[in-house]
């Protein structure tokens, strides 16, 4: 598919003020644009389609600070199930151990440091082509990781705090590209993932049924706390999910209970548990182009119910 001309960033304006935090939130649409860059209508926060173009992409940011709850392989698999709903995604691999990208390219990639190291705003637009790579086998664009050189961005991400807006400098550059940009977060909710906030538009919480998931709700919440604190603003949390999830297990009932029992999620969206998530990586495929059991297709089921919930938080242009 021949991409889109990348929208120039220099002199951008702000694509959303402010990129997640919005005052007037409301529900499944916390954004609001600026008008000077061809708003249409803010009257009541669910109109943004810009002059000439169709309203822009929904930044999502997937978070845990625990690892192996399973961000990745939920996110590269929704990321697939939009695509196959006929919608344009980009994944954002913003993990230095860049599994989203090795699942869905084959190997690791230059892409999220870059995007993180680049000198100024400009220098973004004639870089962005190369960086973005796409996924035949899931049907969606990749913006890769690195280890090592992510993981020296996150070191100059916390020396210089001003890197923290290239990634809403990248969301302003493909905004008109993609329906989707998923991001997908490291097991910390350090810089990298700090850095991500600026950039999204809604959150969404990954957990797996166990005691630690309930134990870490707390330092989650806190976090949104003091990111409320940090740019004044409310962040808009999408929901939750709940993966490796089977109804019958007591704990997958506990962790319901204790994501509701914040009051921050909307929705609570279970994964299935099967192995064929495994599996499905081990071929480099999503799960949809291997399933075969009755598992399997439980699991693509909820693929799909999440994939209907984020749609949900696209404006309506009515
Ligand atoms: N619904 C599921 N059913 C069964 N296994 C799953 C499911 N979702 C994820 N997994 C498995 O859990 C493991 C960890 O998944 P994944 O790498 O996506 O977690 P993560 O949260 O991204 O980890 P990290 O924090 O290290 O980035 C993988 O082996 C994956 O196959
Ligand atoms: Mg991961």
């Amino acid at each position: 598919m021949p991409l889109a001309p990348l929208r120039g960033l220099k002199g951008a304006k702000s694509r959303r003020i402010p990129p997640l935090f919005a005052h007037d939130r409301i529900r499944g649409d916390s954004r609001l644009r600026n008008q000077d860059i061809g708003v249409t209508s803010l009257d009541n926060g669910t109109k943004t389609e810009e002059a000439g173009g169709p309203a822009g992409a929904v930044a999502l940011a997937i978070i845990n600070q625990k690892g192996g709850v399973g961000k990745t392989t939920t996110t590269i698999n929704l990321a697939a199930t939009l695509a196959q709903l006929g919608k344009r995604v980009l994944v954002v691999d913003v993990d230095p151990q860049g599994t989203a990208t090795t699942a869905t390219i084959g190997k690791a990639a230059e892409g999220t440091a870059e995007i993180l190291g680049y000198g100024s705003a400009e220098e973004v637009q004639g870089l962005l082509s190369a960086l973005i790579r796409h996924s035949g086998a899931y049907g969606v664009d990749v913006i890769g990781a690195d280890f090592d050189r992510l993981n020296h961005q996150e070191i100059a991400l916390t020396s210089s705090p001003m890197l923290m807006v290239r990634f809403v400098e990248l969301v302003e550059a493909v905004d008109t590209r993609y329906d989707f940009i998923l991001f997908d977060c490291p097991p910390a909710l350090r810089s990298l993932t700090t850095a991500t906030m600026y950039a999204a538009d809604h959150v969404v919480v990954v957990v797996e049924p166990s005691k630690e998931s309930i134990d870490g709700l707390g330092k989650l919440i806190r976090f949104l706390g003091g990111l409320t604190k940090l740019l004044q603003r409310e962040p808009s949390v999408a929901g939750a999910i709940i993966t490796k999830a089977d109804p019958r297990e007591v704990l997958v009932r506990d962790v319901r209970a204790g994501l509701e029992e914040t009051g921050r999620f909307p929705w609570i969206q279970t994964i299935y548990l099967t192995v064929g998530f495994k599996d499905a990586y081990t071929e480099s495929k999503p799960l949809a182009a291997i399933a075969k059991s009755h598992a399997h297709r439980l699991a693509l089921d909820d693929l799909n119910a999440l994939a209907h919930r984020i749609l949900e938080l696209v404006p309506s242009t009515a």
